[in-house]
């Protein structure tokens, strides 16, 4: 959570560091700061709110200089407020510093910094950093080691960026929480992640952990703790800025959904190769060592990994799915044999990070199925499956998941075949029915009646989601993608476990939305029944081949007929759109929920 940025050239900086932080606003938007050094002192703005009303504060552009720093936050000790914004100062303002992660150990050291003398101005765990640091400048250190000898200190997670008022350079480090380094023309960039300064370059050096930092506006120079070099290669990204802005779109979020067709031919591409997969880094025989499959994930990736779960088990693998936080808690038994999937859009999710860590370290492969090349979760992996989605900004994930459920088939596949030596006659039905997936979500997009749907039937005391299969964990992300940008209540049930108490809840003003895939349709008919026995409406969210459904339900959202093992995925876009409707119906922050964040690195 939150996002940390800098700016390091010879011209002014403010302008790039405010579209820095419009771009990682995904990460926090409850309030803003940015410090310059103007060659009179530093200058630090912070308010809060999101960055717009930063950029109000900073219109007259009086407060501009050539090196900078930036955040975005979303809070963890201390609420939203002026004082609680980074960046944090210490006693004398000649130290300046912004944060992302969680300092575990703040509060012993703010208590000894406080017997020392110092004064504290916020509730935030971040701002023993500066005091650290100044204390260390008082007795005579320069600026980077006494950041090298400050860091030592803390613990916790943490990506930090600091400067020192008349020194030209940015000293960072990174623990647990994500940073990068932009190697640009005309300045460099420091930032958790690349859209932030995508625009202005494609030259990254992914940090590590441990790794401590200094940019100024010429080069950068890594070592680690001690101060030993450490070198870190510049790659070159391939995302175009352009994927990462809003164009004439309202929202990211329906942008993201309408980009679906082409992220998903972006995951599959050059991985069909007739009837069996090619997977880069996954030729015939990967996995012949393996007997059983943990996938690992939260909210809508936890719901990516449920449906991979129910394909994997279906085609006679071993698998189970675990929600990251709990996995992690009371991790399951692991051997050598078992491949644990951590299905992660950032690569950055501290409980998933956690769960393969506990993992790997007991023995088990671990595999990262991400969208983010050189994120964490990929390097913690043994192996790392990238998703291909492009950037993802709005916080409500759409097309990541749809990327990831493909992504699970290919990877299943090659599983499947490596495991049982037995691609089945439906494997290649399947791979065919993915290869024509982005054509089918087009015209999802381009016929759905979600709209109208969406305001006919509000749910008045709640929107619940059935499904049965792979359409259970779409009606659990259904459900979510309705709750988290709509604020109203919405949950999600397999479809036969509604008369074991949930349709207690089920009454005239509470919608239904019922998932069918062609498996068991009889099954699902008699659930609707049993709902419109109580009056609620229902409404099909199905193939028109699904007559049992179709011809019951009260309003009919049409996905074209395909593979029943990938109808739910054109299912999940009909559910993207409702939600994404009801939500600007009601004027919702639809790109930026209450309370949430895009990338939740702390537990
Ligand atoms: C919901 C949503 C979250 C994320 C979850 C995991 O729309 O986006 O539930 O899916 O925080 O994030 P990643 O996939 O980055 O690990």
């Amino acid at each position: 959570m939150c996002g940390i940025t800098a700016r390091i050239g010879e011209d002014d900086s403010l302008a790039d560091l405010l579209v820095s932080l419009e771009n990682l606003e995904y990460r926090g938007y409850d309030s803003a700061g940015i410090a310059v050094q103007n060659g009179a002192g530093i200058d630090v703005n912070k308010v809060e709110g999101e960055v717009s009303e930063l950029q109000k504060t900073l219109s007259d552009h009086e407060h501009d200089g050539p090196i900078g720093i930036g955040h975005t936050r979303w809070s963890t000790h201390g609420p939203p407020s002026d004082e609680n914004a980074h960046p944090h100062t210490g006693c004398q303002g000649r130290v300046v510093a912004v944060h992302n992660g969680i300092i575990e150990n703040y509060a012993t050291l703010r208590e000894s910094l406080q017997a020392r003398g110092h004064e504290f101005t916020s509730d935030t765990d971040t701002e023993v950093i500066p005091h650290l640091v100044e204390e260390r400048l008082a007795a005579g250190m320069d600026p980077e080691i006494a950041f090298r000898d400050a860091i030592d200190e803390l613990e916790g997670s943490y990506a930090i960026a600091m400067m020192v008022d008349g020194d030209p350079a940015v000293y960072a480090t990174r623990d647990g929480s994500p940073l990068v380094v932009g190697v640009g023309r005309e300045a460099n960039y420091l930032a958790s992640d690349v859209p932030a300064f995508l625009e202005f370059t494609d030259r990254v050096v992914y940090l590590e952990d441990g790794d401590v930092v200094v940019v100024t506006p010429e080069d950068h120079r890594i070592t680690d703790i001690d101060g030993s070099p450490v070198s870190r290669p510049a790659e070159t990204v391939e995302w175009d800025p352009e994927d990462a802005e809003k164009g004439s779109y309202d929202h990211y979020m329906l942008k993201e959904i309408n980009e679906q067709p082409v992220s998903l031919r972006q995951t599959i591409r050059g991985r069909i190769e007739g009837e069996d997969v090619t997977l880069e880094d996954f030729p015939p025989g990967t996995f012949t060592d393996i007997s059983r499959v943990q996938l690992v994930g939260c909210g809508t990736s936890y719901h990516a990994g449920m449906y991979g779960e129910w394909l994997l088990s279906k085609w006679g693998l071993d698998a189970n799915t675990y929600i990251a936080s709990e996995y992690a808690a009371y991790p399951a038994p692991v051997d050598e044999e078992t491949l644990v999937i951590g299905v992660t859009q950032s690569g950055e999710t501290a409980d998933t990070l956690e769960a393969l860590r506990s993992a790997r370290k007991r023995g088990a492969r671990t595999l990262a199925l991400t969208n983010v090349i050189g994120s964490t979760a990929a390097r913690t992996c043994d192996d790392v499956l990238l998703i291909r989605a492009g950037p993802e900004i709005g916080v409500a994930a759409t097309k990541t998941f749809s990327s990831q459920v493909a992504s699970l088939v290919l990877v299943g596949e090659r599983l499947v075949r490596d495991v049982t030596g037995d691609p089945t006659e439906e494997c290649a039905e399947r791979l065919a029915a993915l290869e024509s997936l982005p054509d089918l979500v087009e015209e999802v997009l381009d016929t759905s009646q979600a709209a109208s749907i969406s305001q006919r039937w509000s749910g008045e005391a709640g929107n619940f989601f059935i499904g049965r299969g792979n359409a259970h964990a779409v009606a659990l992300e259904g459900a979510l993608k309705f709750k988290e940008i709509t604020y109203e209540h919405a949950e999600g049930f397999a479809a036969g476990e509604l008369k074991h108490g949930p349709l207690a809840l089920v009454t005239a003003e509470t919608p239904v939305f019922a998932i069918g895939t062609g498996r068991h349709p009889e099954r699902l008919e008699s659930n609707v029944r049993e709902i419109q026995t109580r009056l609620a409406p229902v409404i099909a969210v199905a193939p028109r081949t699904e007559t049992n459904l179709t011809d019951t339900a009260d309003a009919f959202l049409a996905v074209p007929a395909t593979h029943p093992d990938l109808v739910a995925v054109l299912a999940n876009v009909q559910l993207q759109l409702i939600a994404y409707h009801a939500a600007d119906e009601m004027e919702r922050a639809i790109d930026k929920p209450r309370n949430l964040a895009k990338s939740v690195t702390v537990e």
